[in-house]
């Protein structure tokens, strides 16, 4: 068996619950075969044999889950800023999604993508790609080779949509979908297939039927999107009348948790019926603040979320979303949530840094078993955080450092290395 059994030293902090953060200054957190056995001040006696890397003043935090992100998206974030989520499909998104079409383009930006998401701090991403089989293949193969974890999904698309991104009928694009499910699935080691309708606009009942059909058929997990913008709701309704809310539109074809582990991406605004759906089916929510306020959608209710026990992480959303950093995402989860409790609901309270670094953690964690903590028992995932550049003619605590990461980190912040389930895949070995 291969050996990931090792300790690191050095500042440990992690989530002890949604509102505490376990800090442990100079201390010692021991990984055995991949699987973390907690955090020590003092090492215990059996722990002993194992090698020491000494990583000195720096942080040391659990790895973050991207829970939401469009891999092909990479290539234009940051740009086309300007327009409302469907105006900006149409003329920013689609358009460069069909590029994937062409395995040499793929190739080059996924190459990107997957280099970019290695060195971010995320070490678990639940990945949309495109509706095109071959390139979400060779997507699947980068990913894999970065050692990070991850599902990724070949999109589903048969209306609503230019030409040259739609399926040409819900056969069709059943029969790529069973295609690509049969060449992924069980194939890798860190990577696995998720069944990924685009959102209902795109997809046509038999489409979504079918789906539900090949979920039963291989247990696969769901991802889409749900309730994001006012214009996408109202269109969904006339797209399916027979639906009693939009959520429900997924839950009819058995796309919407219960048996299916599934994720939404936004929930904005969904009604309450929706909410107690999501609830009630164990659907999971992927919170992405800042495509949320770049496609100018609204500030989900992420506190109702949490008070009723609704499982929710974070998203970059990349390309409504600008960059792949989930402290930026964490930042902008209590920043919106600030807003929304002063222009809009003052019965929510706004997030604290604490709840957003659980989000970003154990929460999207969740998603993918025990992730997300330092606690015995957790898959070993870790950041290694150089924060000695942000300078500060203060003494700080470790929990003052680690909150003012998650503002900071883009200013003079360094990862300097990562561990996914035991096995480095960053920094210097
Ligand atoms: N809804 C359907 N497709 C997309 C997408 O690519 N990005 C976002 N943010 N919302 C969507
Ligand atoms: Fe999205």
């Amino acid at each position: 068996m291969e050996t990931n059994s090792f300790i690191l030293k050095g500042n440990i902090c992690y989530s002890k619950n949604k509102d505490e953060l376990s800090v442990t200054e100079n201390g010692y957190l021991v990984c055995v075969e991949g699987i973390s056995k907690g955090v020590f001040l003092q090492l215990p006696e059996k722990y002993k044999g194992l090698p020491v890397k000494d990583h000195g003043n720096a942080l040391i935090l659990p790895g973050m889950t991207d829970l939401h992100v469009h891999a092909p998206q990479y290539t234009f974030r940051g740009m086309g800023m300007d327009l409302e989520l469907l105006e900006w499909l149409e003329t920013h998104t689609f358009p460069e999604e069909s590029r994937y079409q062409e395995l040499d383009y793929a190739e080059k930006a996924y190459g990107i993508f997957t280099d970019d998401l290695k060195r971010s701090a995320t070490t678990r991403a639940v990945v949309f790609a495109t509706i095109h089989g071959p390139a979400t293949r060779l997507l699947m193969d980068k990913l894999e080779a970065s050692g990070l974890k991850t599902y990724v999904g070949k999109v589903n698309m048969d209306r609503n949509c230019a030409d040259y991104l739609r399926e040409p009928s819900p056969e069709a694009s059943l029969e790529a979908t069973e295609r690509w499910i049969a060449e992924t699935m069980g194939q890798y080691r860190n990577t696995s297939p998720i069944l990924t309708p685009r959102f209902v606009p795109t997809c046509s009942d038999a489409l979504l039927a079918g789906l539900g059909d090949l979920r039963r058929k291989y247990g696969l997990p769901v991802q889409s999107h749900l309730s994001e913008n006012l214009s996408e709701i109202g269109w969904v309704k006339e797209l399916c009348p027979w639906s009693s809310c939009y959520g429900d539109a997924y839950a009819r074809f058995g796309l919407f948790g219960g048996e299916a582990k599934t994720v939404m991406a936004h929930c904005v605004h969904s009604t309450e019926e929706e909410v107690e759906l999501i609830r009630a089916n164990g659907v999971y929510v992927a919170h992405c603040p800042q495509s949320n306020t770049n496609l100018s959608s609204g500030i989900a209710p992420i506190r109702k979320y949490l008070d009723k026990g609704i499982q929710v992480g974070l998203g970059t959303d990349v390309a409504g979303g600008a960059d792949l950093s989930m402290f930026r995402c964490m930042a902008d989860a209590v920043a919106v949530s600030k807003l929304r409790w002063r222009l809009a609901d003052q019965e929510l309270k706004a997030l604290t840094t604490e709840e957003a670094f659980y989000l970003a953690t154990v929460g999207g964690g969740s998603f993918f078993g025990k992730v997300g903590s330092f606690e015995e028992g957790y898959e070993f995932d870790a950041l290694i955080a150089d924060d000695s550049g942000v300078r500060c003619a203060r003494t700080l605590t470790v929990e003052d450092r680690v909150k003012r990461y998650v503002y900071l980190a883009q200013e003079q912040g360094r990862l300097v290395s990562k561990y996914v389930a035991g096995r480095q895949v960053m920094g210097k070995m």
